[in-house]
């Protein structure tokens, strides 16, 4: 049915409650292409691994994650929507893809610096061949387009040349796969400090503001947001905090960053943080109302995490078979 169409691969992480980050830089964007492409949204965690997890709290954010697809705005007749470690060809292509890919290039990517910084205690191989795995995830189903927010740019960049390094050798096997990055909200900021990203696994609360956080916490949060001593709402590189909540309060209102300040022109931020809040704990209700009516129906979602794994393993199979044909693995059949 899906033949013709073009494909689109996405993942997030079953590693914290969701944040505004994932919600304007990647999450909300996907419903936009369950028309035109074949769309595959996978629950990746066996990414989440990489970092130790408590199993029960990764076994129920698994099932929350998906929930909250469905409750973004992704409906499963439309779109694949399946968790990673259903398909084991992800963990099979990713070791193909291991010997691929270089030492020197895994060691240059700022995620693996990142977390092996904050892990100091536990930087273990899979930590370091994350991106292998990310590569495998994209180029399994043919992917043209990959919706996601910048911090995952450098991942993609080194999917493309695993990708053409693979052609290079055996000849066309993999769709060399384009990034989508939204133009504004591509990196929401931290509200404790906007210098850095917002981060599920931020350890400061106050920080990010979680997709499921109720109305009063996301006022409060946005009440306490950093911003500067001054008193203009304006978008300016020496005013950070300012300048997110104007990306935050324009992707929730449409609002132009003229239209915003013209809006707070001779009031405080006060008056403007508590807009901010007020739009996006507005805009998220109807998600949590759907992701609460959701979340009670556990089988409901096992039927989708199934319906799911056996779409997304179908066409992963014909990828695999093709792949080691190529590097000259044997096959059996039944005869
Ligand atoms: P993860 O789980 O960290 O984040 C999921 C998506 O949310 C985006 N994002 C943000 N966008 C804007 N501002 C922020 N502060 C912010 N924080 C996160 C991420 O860019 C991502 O699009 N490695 C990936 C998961 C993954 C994946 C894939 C993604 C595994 N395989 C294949 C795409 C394709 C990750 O850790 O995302």
């Amino acid at each position: 049915m899906f033949k013709d169409k073009k494909v689109v691969f996405s993942g997030v992480q079953p590693s914290g409650v969701l944040t505004l980050g994932n919600y304007l830089g990647a999450i909300k964007n996907f419903s936009a292409f369950s028309d035109e492409y074949k769309c595959y949204y996978c629950v990746v965690d066996e990414h989440a691994i990489t970092v130790r997890q408590n199993p029960a709290e990764l076994r129920r954010r698994t099932y929350e994650t998906l929930a909250l697809y469905i409750a973004c705005g992704l409906d499963p007749q439309k779109n694949t929507l399946f968790v990673q470690s259903h398909v084991s060809a992800h963990a099979e292509l990713g070791w193909i893809l291991d010997c691929y890919t270089m030492f020197g290039e895994l060691s240059r990517m700022t995620q693996f610096k990142d977390k092996s910084q904050k892990n100091a205690d536990n930087i273990n191989a899979g930590l370091f061949t994350y991106p292998t795995l990310m590569v495998a995830d994209i180029l399994l189903y043919q992917t043209e387009l990959v919706p996601i927010g910048s911090d995952q740019k450098q991942h993609l960049e080194l999917t493309r040349d695993v990708a053409t390094r693979f052609n290079a050798i055996y000849g066309d096997t993999f769709v060399i796969p384009d990034p989508y990055i939204p133009q504004t909200t591509a990196r929401i900021m931290s509200l404790a400090e906007p210098s850095k990203k917002m981060s599920k696994s931020d350890e400061n609360e106050n920080a990010v503001i979680r997709i499921l956080d109720p109305k009063d916490v996301i006022i409060r949060k946005f009440k306490r947001a950093v911003t500067d001593s001054g008193c203009e709402v304006r978008r300016a590189d020496d005013k950070e905090g300012v300048s997110n909540l104007m990306t935050i309060y324009s992707a929730f209102t449409g609002k132009t960053d003229e239209e915003i300040e013209r809006e707070f022109a001779g009031k405080g931020y006060g008056d403007f943080k508590l807009a901010v809040g007020e739009a996006c704990a507005d805009a998220l209700a109807p998600v949590q109302a759907e992701f609460a009516r959701l979340a009670a129906d556990k089988a409901y979602l096992e039927d989708v995490m199934l319906a799911g794994a056996e779409d997304a393993a179908r066409s992963a199979a014909r990828t695999m078979s093709k792949v080691r044909r190529k590097i000259g693995f044997t096959e059996i059949r039944r005869k």
